[in-house]
């Protein structure tokens, strides 16, 4: 693999190496003292977000300073992106300054495969409009494996705005290579159009399927990708398709629930459940950093061994 655009182009033993990687980073990024490591030393990293981001952002961020990176940040509003340059000159021109890597979050779904045409140096795609957002799945399947201790035959229900997600986009696909069971619940409106998408049954009834899951992931309403779709209401959202805590008794004894954030706290999730044990939302953002560390040490030429701690 060479650049990180998508999951369905990742095999089993491709994520595998990213997540055991991840758990060897994970001694240096949750220690209390120095967390960091040479290991990227001398190498450019160039963070190209072009769609606001809280988590994605500063996990690269973080990820790449605990590797020893060099790196800069740039934004669309504060890039030459605003005077109508390109996104090829765009790119070209950073790419003349010898950079080894991209990483970009767009709002138009391509924007990373383009980049690729135009820079010989590797690209991490960040999150692409309704495209993909690997990296996230990356530290959905690390999350979930570290509470399990596997990924096959585990049943995950993806639930809610599966339509306009990257995030199920992305996390489905990886979920049934490592051999898990993945269930799609939303309303119609905001189901998936293929019926046999990846393999996975859909359906509208959460509560029909919530106590045979080991895992409730719960999508966020993209509000803002809804183009003129009707908008459902929050309360009533909340009624048919929130997870309250009524339907979390209902889960089985060790699953957990996630959620990619941010969070619309009552519409898909209540702030009780969010905050409850089983959550495990904050460990998916902890999960993000070294999980990133682990794709730009990959991508960028270090084998998943012999990482000291
Ligand atoms: N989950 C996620 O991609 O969050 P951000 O948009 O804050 O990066």
């Amino acid at each position: 693999v060479k650049n990180l655009i998508d999951t369905y182009s990742l095999t089993a033993d491709d994520i595998t190496q990213i997540l055991d990687t991840a758990a060897s980073f994970e001694a240096i990024n949750n220690r209390p003292g120095i967390k960091k490591v040479p290991a990227l030393r001398g190498r450019t990293i160039v963070n190209l977000f072009l769609e606001p981001s809280t988590r994605t952002k500063s996990s690269f961020e973080l990820a790449e300073k605990r590797l020893s990176a060099d790196s800069l940040s740039m934004g669309g509003s504060t890039s030459s992106v605003v005077k109508g340059e390109s996104l090829a000159d765009t790119i070209q021109t950073i790419d003349a300054m010898n950079v080894d890597m991209f990483v970009c979050r767009a709002r138009l779904a391509g924007t990373p495969q383009k980049i690729t045409e135009n820079t010989d140096a590797v690209v991490i795609n960040a999150g692409d409009g309704k495209h993909q957002h690997p990296t996230q799945a990356m530290l959905d399947l690390y999350t979930i494996r570290k509470h399990f201790g596997h990924l096959d035959g585990l049943k995950v229900a993806i639930v809610g705005d599966l339509a306009h997600s990257r995030v199920c986009g992305s996390l489905a696909p990886a979920l049934k290579t490592m051999g898990a069971e993945v269930t799609l619940v939303g309303p119609p409106t905001f189901q998936v159009d293929d019926p046999d998408w990846f393999g996975c049954p859909q359906t509208s009834s959460l509560d029909e399927v919530i106590e045979d899951m080991d895992v409730v992931y719960m999508l966020r309403v993209q509000l803002e990708r809804m183009e003129g779709a009707a908008i459902p209401s929050k309360r009533e959202y909340n009624r048919l398709y929130g997870l309250d805590m009524r339907r979390v008794n209902h889960m089985k004894e060790n699953a957990i629930i996630c959620h990619p954030g941010p969070m619309n706290r009552g519409m898909e999730i209540n702030a009780d459940v969010a905050d409850c044990a089983r959550s495990r939302i904050l460990n998916q953002v902890n999960a993000g950093v070294l999980t990133r560390m682990a794709e730009m040490y990959l991508l960028l030429g270090g084998e998943s061994n012999g990482i000291s701690a």
